[in-house]
């Protein structure tokens, strides 16, 4: 049997580095293994969660899918969009019913992001519920994500066993996958907080989608320090840290061999612009070929529904039978 792998990304704001380092690629290198299969959603009903436009979310959705396709995701692997497959949203509501409400209080993204503010959507408090489903939903084993997903990941799997304990075997327990060195990629303006689609002016932020120049100036008002030598050193000296961990995870080496041979913090930001443009300007290509022809990121992602819904179906009719619901034909 192949291994089931799914991955989730919401499209609250353009795909960035740390989305690339953090889940892409190593789905992506994942999906090379033939004995992979793989299932993609864009989340876009997590981007209900906050505060969003209709318009821009549609766009955003759209734009999530085609970076996906650029980046290299075959559009023979599963795309879909979450809210094309009702299956989730229902799925999510058993998993309410099985998760309680501390467990959803002690989400340290809810925290984070309700923080400070007096008018939260109570969707932001039950979202694990909802990516929970995604997940158990496609009988998932392997999850690639990075570091901020991992406790809504030990949160799916506990609520799974607590389902199987009560109910009966019904869902398959997922396990989370990080990449080693970059499951926290940093802001580059402010290296002791993670790199965002949101939050910041974006700044230190390098999306998919920059263009050279962009991405050299970016990497150029990177945050280091006055030290004249570079050393890996996570703690005292997080902005150097940063750049070797993401010139090492796009040269295939450690951050520490990324850094050996390079002299002082203008020698590692012109390091880094060049692996960085390496990296993104076939991404850049592709997306500008695939944006022209909007119909065909359609039927990938019609395909993608097509192809998942039905075993999502399935899965939720167990769920239902097991927790105790009618039924009736
Ligand atoms: P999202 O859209 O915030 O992020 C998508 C993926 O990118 C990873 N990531 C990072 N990795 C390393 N460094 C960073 N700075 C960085 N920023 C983001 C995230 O960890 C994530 O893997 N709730 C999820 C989306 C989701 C999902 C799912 C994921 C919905 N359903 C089911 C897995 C399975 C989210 O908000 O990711």
């Amino acid at each position: 049997m192949p291994t089931r792998v799914f991955t989730g990304l919401k499209p609250t704001g353009s795909l960035q580095l740390g989305n690339y380092l953090g889940a892409i690629r190593p789905l992506l290198d994942l999906a090379a293994d033939p004995g992979a299969d793989v299932v993609v959603c864009v989340a876009d009903l997590h981007a209900l969660t906050v505060e969003h436009d209709p318009a821009l979310l549609r766009a955003r959705t759209r734009e999530l899918a085609t970076t996906l396709l650029a980046c290299g995701l075959d559009p023979s692997a599963r795309l879909f969009v979450q809210s094309t497959v009702p299956a989730h949203t229902e799925l999510a509501h058993l998993l309410e019913c099985t998760a309680t409400y501390g467990e959803m209080t002690r989400m340290v993204q809810f925290k984070e992001k309700s923080a400070g503010s007096d008018s939260i959507r109570l969707s932001l408090l039950t979202y694990p519920a909802l990516m929970a489903a995604d997940i158990l939903a496609h009988d998932t084993e392997v999850v690639p994500v990075g570091e901020d997903q991992r406790q809504h990941l030990e949160l799916t799997t506990t609520l799974a066993r607590r389902f199987n304990a009560r109910y009966g075997e019904t869902f398959v327990i997922p396990r989370g996958s990080t990449p080693p060195t970059t499951a926290r990629l940093k802001d580059l303006r402010d290296p002791r907080s993670k790199m965002g689609k949101t939050g910041s002016d974006g700044a230190g932020v390098l999306f998919l989608l920059d263009d050279p120049d962009t991405v050299a100036a970016k990497v150029r008002r990177a945050v280091t320090d006055g030290e004249p030598s570079l050393a890996f050193d996570p703690d005292g000296r997080p902005g150097v840290a940063n750049l070797a961990t993401l010139l090492g995870a796009l040269t295939g080496r450690s951050p520490e061999e990324a850094l050996a041979g390079l002299r002082g913090a203008g020698a590692l930001k012109s390091a880094v612009t060049e692996a960085v443009v390496a990296a993104l300007d076939p991404v850049r290509c592709r997306y500008a070929e695939l944006e022209a022809d909007p119909a065909e990121v359609d039927r990938v992602l019609r395909a993608g529904r097509d192809a998942v819904a039905p075993g999502a179906v399935a899965t939720t009719a167990r769920a239902r039978e097991a927790i105790g619901l009618l039924g009736v034909a």
